[in-house]
């Protein structure tokens, strides 16, 4: 675990292995430690990076950002560790900052894999929605937004210790970068367009359960896919890397040892 100055952000990021670069990107309001058990899991064979995005976790506070930023600061991380070309996964907003990446760095990818996400944009309700949510966070701060969105994250089967974990790790998030992320996810392109020119293996995941980007939300971007496979986790949610671990490692090894 350390701390790297990248695209002028103090980055902390948790790192293991050696091997191939996997970096994974978290989700809202997560940080990196959402990946432990993949950081764990998959680093007997491959070097796999977790890090806090600008703003959350133990990285730098910070201004107002949009998604590509965020997408220059991966790139930014991952060239000063020596770790182009990479394997990128994200998780929800991690799989739209994943997708940005694409747009802009795409000779610098081995691979992708987009979990519990999805390639479209806010429509009109969901970009109300984010507003609403920046006035429950102004009201109640992190906990407000915990309390909130946890009942729609993680499935029923989903043990105690998932909830209580990935409250942990929202609680811990600022209130300023819920809502510059809010803000950025808001204000998001559209990326379907890009799916078909992806030119490397892509991973489609979903755990059977999530309620916000299900299976037919993976299924119809596999549809649009030159190069894609789909996964679907049993009894998980929308945080299916939390909830079924070691499923979810099986699923990436898998695919990463086709890759090569
Ligand atoms: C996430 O898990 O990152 C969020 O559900 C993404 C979103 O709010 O669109």
């Amino acid at each position: 675990m350390a701390f790297i100055d990248a695209n002028g952000q103090k980055l902390f990021y948790n790192q293991k292995g050696q091997g191939p670069a996997v970096i994974l990107v978290h989700g809202f309001p997560l940080d990196g430690r959402m990946w432990d058990a993949q950081v764990e899991g998959l680093s007997g064979r491959y070097r796999v990076i977790a890090p806090d995005l600008r703003g959350f976790g133990q990285s730098g506070r910070t201004q107002p950002f949009s998604l590509e930023d965020l997408a220059d600061d991966l790139h930014g991380l991952a060239e000063k560790l020596g770790a182009l070309p990479l394997v990128l996964g994200g998780l929800s907003m991690g799989g739209y900052i994943a997708l940005a990446y694409v747009t802009r760095y795409a000779a610098d990818l081995k691979a992708l894999m987009l979990i519990d996400t999805k390639a479209e944009a806010d429509t009109t309700e969901a970009k109300s929605d984010r507003m609403k949510m920046i006035e429950t966070c102004r009201a109640g701060g992190a906990k407000a937004i915990a309390d909130a969105l946890l009942p729609k994250l993680v499935a029923q089967s989903s043990g105690a210790h998932v909830v209580a974990r990935a409250r942990e790790i929202m609680e811990y998030c600022p209130p300023a970068t819920i809502e510059n992320a809010l803000l950025a996810m808001r204000d998001r392109r559209d990326y379907r367009c890009e799916l078909p020119s992806i030119a490397v293996p892509t991973l489609v995941m979903a755990g059977r359960e999530d309620a916000l980007t299900g299976p037919s939300t993976a299924e119809a971007m596999l549809r649009e896919l030159r190069h894609g496979q789909l996964a679907i986790i049993p009894d998980a949610g929308h945080l299916s890397p939390m909830e079924q671990p070691e499923k979810v490692n099986q699923e990436i090894r898998a695919f990463l040892g086709e890759v090569g």
